[in-house]
């Protein structure tokens, strides 16, 4: 009876994480959709802690108190641009979760008798060797994790790390890996000791995954960490699912199959933005810590910027009859989208059509525009994806780049030579007027100047973006009073 609850519970589980996350496809919808998927967990946790009676329901409320109060601690108390190392970190606890609990189930067939090691043998091979892929990639997924975490939390620097051989150890460990696991596929426990050779079979892959996962993720650059992140969140749902596996768990096999494959997913859309491989990114060396070296780059040949003020540019947009604004990393770091919200609604007031363009890159995080634009209570409506708006540049008299700089880059349609050739950008150079918001004549994440900056349309407003639009919300104020 109990079991056929536990199934029940697990498929309504699995049906509120599915549409949970086709929720999360829209700015709209999101929030709702992250609220159902969690219900869905609560109800997967208590149909197996609860129903299974692996705890009674006195412990399951600790458990469920304390957890939630870290969590919603967490949660509350991180910053936007904070949230691919608490990610990182999220990714890291799941994947030595399911390493344990796989590695829980080997240990309950260990008998204490040593003169019985034959007890192991009733895992069968199949079990072994999926306690072992667990074990493999929950390891890898742990370790490479709090790398990640410690490159972006700036603990450790965020260039690429290599040193003499460290292509040769990772290939030693990864042979390593792949003689545990034939061992195991070949069910030879062959040298009966106090401990049977499956478990030292295991902690050897246990071991080179845990220095695998390390290895792995430290030639990559601080400001590709992103995108290793939702590599390493895909590696976390593998686990949870192979744990399912070894656990018979339908829950944890529905549940890290759509991890795993939501989290490749948004790896490729990120590098298709990027218009970079997964191996271009996994080989590594390509942006160093998160902010640029800052180093000023020498103008274009024969070319200069025209800097302009808060004041002229109030005095165009108040001219305006169609503005588009384009948020961009910058925007984050000043944390200016409150300031960008009121002089959107300030023109709209005026009756001037504003639109948001959001690139699928802009920012260090996927949504990371729509996250702050959200949170600045800017209407879903007034955000259109890139492709949606790229047209309706042609016909827009003044767009307002606010701390963006590669998405917007021509060099991406234009320069052959440039490393980001090929990237889709944002087409603001079509427009009548563009404005960038930026502090300097420092590039962006690429590296790489910015022809735009220096075109007859564009002006600069130099200045940290939350200033410079709070004060140009309060000329245009007095220039529409
Ligand atoms: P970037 O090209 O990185 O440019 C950001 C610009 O913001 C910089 O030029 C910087 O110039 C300016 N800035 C920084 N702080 C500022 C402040 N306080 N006030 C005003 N401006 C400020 O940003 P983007 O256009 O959003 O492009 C994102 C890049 O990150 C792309 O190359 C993308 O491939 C990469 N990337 C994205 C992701 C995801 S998923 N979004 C993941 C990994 C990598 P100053 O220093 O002169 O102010």
């Amino acid at each position: 009876m109990n079991a056929d609850i536990i199934d029940i519970a697990y498929l309504v589980a699995a049906i509120l994480f599915i549409y949970g996350l086709k929720r999360l496809t829209s700015p709209a919808t999101a929030r709702g959709g992250n609220q159902l998927a969690a219900v869905g967990m609560l109800i997967a946790v208590a149909a197996t802690l609860f129903l299974a009676r692996i705890l009674t329901p006195i412990e399951m409320l600790g458990g469920l108190v304390v957890g939630g109060a870290i969590g919603a601690l967490l949660a509350r108390r991180v910053e936007m641009t904070g949230m691919p190392e608490l990610v990182a970190a999220f990714n890291g606890f799941g994947g030595i979760a399911s390493a344990l609990v796989a590695g829980a189930e080997v240990m309950r067939y260990l008998d204490p008798d040593p003169a019985s090691t034959m007890a192991l043998n009733q895992l069968g091979v199949g079990t072994s060797v999926t306690v072992a892929l667990s074990v493999l990639i929950g390891v890898v997924t742990f370790s490479g994790s709090f790398v990640a975490f410690g490159k972006l939390s700036g603990k450790m620097s965020g260039n690429p790390i290599s040193f003499p051989g460290m292509r040769f150890l990772t290939l030693l460990l990864a042979v390593g890996v792949i003689v545990g696991f034939v061992y195991l596929a070949l069910g030879i426990d062959a040298f009966p000791t106090t401990v049977p050779p499956t478990l030292y079979a295991l902690g050897g892959i246990a071991l080179a995954a845990l220095f695998l996962g390390v290895l792995l993720v430290i030639p990559i650059g601080g400001a590709d960490m992103p995108v290793v992140v939702a590599l390493l969140n895909s590696y976390s749902g593998l686990a949870a699912a192979a744990t399912g596996f070894v656990l018979d768990n339908t829950a944890l096999i529905v549940s890290g199959a759509l991890v795993g494959a939501s989290g490749l997913i948004l790896t490729m859309i990120m590098c298709e933005g990027m218009n970079r491989s997964l191996l271009n990114v996994l080989l590594g060396g390509f942006g160093g810590d998160a902010e640029g070296d800052g180093a000023v780059p020498t103008s274009m040949e024969g070319l200069t910027v025209t800097a302009t003020s808060a004041e002229d540019v109030a005095i165009l947009l108040t001219y305006s009859e169609k503005v588009i604004v384009v948020p961009g990393y910058g925007m984050a770091v000043a944390q200016a989208q409150h300031q960008v919200r009121e002089l959107g609604d300030l023109l709209l007031e005026q009756g001037i059509d504003v639109k948001y363009a959001v690139h699928p890159v802009a920012g260090r995080m996927p949504g990371h525009m729509n996250v702050l634009l959200a949170e600045a209570n800017v209407s879903y409506d007034l955000l259109f994806e890139m492709d949606d708006i790229n047209g309706e540049f042609d016909s827009t008299d003044v767009v307002l780049v606010v701390g963006a700089n590669d998405v917007v880059n021509p060099a991406a349609r234009n320069n052959p030579a440039s490393p980001i050739y090929g990237m889709p950008i944002l087409n603001v150079d079509h427009a009548r007027n563009v404005i960038i918001f930026k502090r300097s004549m420092r590039p962006g994440y690429s590296g790489i100047e910015n022809e735009l900056f220096f075109a007859d349309n564009t002006k600069m407003l130099f200045g940290d973006a939350k200033d410079s639009m709070t004060s140009l919300v309060s000329e245009v104020k007095e220039a529409t009073s």
